[in-house]
């Protein structure tokens, strides 16, 4: 079966899982959290060299202020309890987004996951406080100020999914059609999936009917088989 290299995912509907079940929002994030971590394990136990996860976007941070502290308390209890075990299976966590939008305490926390996962050749990149353009103009800028042209190769290895494999199957859980700001520039030729399932029940079983439909599809990047005869 042809495996993605990297896998994304925007983890959706965890308000609406907590919602149906009468229960606070943070109840359905912590659910999220919970399942995050479990598929995490089960994507990387399927040979899967990079995953990345949409956990909170640049717009997400106009949510009330209740409900983003306790977003925050969970990044928290996420670095300080869970990441290291990413590095002991040899999976290497990096932030993606930009930290300067989160608490202090937050950044920390994620810089320190980082140097202490280092030094692996399989990745969980982790987006908080990530938008799409935002990304795509910081890149863009950097590259210029570094005096390199700027061309598509060097602006992708200026993003902050910079050298890692081209992105190929993007997962959205939580019913929504959408990519929200997440990897614009990366999803270009990436196979979408979406699920009607909200996040926190979105399950392995789950992950793998995608993988299954992933490795059934077309990927022609534009072109034409080369067996299929174009006579004028
Ligand atoms: C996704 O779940 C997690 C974040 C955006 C932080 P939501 O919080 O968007 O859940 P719904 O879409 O309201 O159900
Ligand atoms: C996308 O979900 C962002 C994350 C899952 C982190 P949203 O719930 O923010 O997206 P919209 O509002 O439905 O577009
Ligand atoms: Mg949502």
């Amino acid at each position: 079966m042809t495996l993605p290299e990297h896998v994304a995912i925007i983890m959706d509907g965890n308000g609406r899982w907590a919602q149906k079940r009468m229960l606070p929002r943070l109840a359905g994030h912590r659910a999220g959290m919970k399942r995050m971590i479990a598929l995490a394990d089960h994507i990387f136990s399927c040979d899967i060299r990079c995953l990345t996860i949409f956990a909170l976007s640049t717009e997400n941070l106009g949510r009330p202020r209740e409900e983003l502290e306790g977003l925050f308390d969970l990044f928290r209890e996420y670095f300080t309890e869970y990441a290291a075990k990413l590095g002991k299976g040899g999976v290497s966590l990096r932030v993606i987004g930009d930290l300067s939008l989160v608490p202090e305490d937050v950044a920390r926390l994620a810089k320190e996951s980082e140097r202490e996962t280092a030094g692996h050749d399989r990745f969980l990149l982790l987006a908080i406080g990530y938008g799409g353009r935002r990304d795509i103009v910081r890149a863009a800028n950097a590259v210029v100020a570094s005096g390199c042209a700027l061309t598509e190769d060097s602006l992708a290895s200026a993003l902050s999914t910079g050298g890692m494999p081209a992105l190929d199957l993007l997962i959205r859980t939580g019913k929504e059609q959408r990519l929200s700001n997440f990897l614009l520039f990366e999803a270009a030729y990436a196979e979408l999936v979406f699920s009607e399932k909200l996040f926190p029940d979105f399950t392995d079983k789950d992950f793998d009917r995608a993988l299954r439909g992933y490795a059934g599809r077309d990927r022609r990047f534009g072109k034409i088989h080369s067996d299929q005869p174009c006579k004028r």
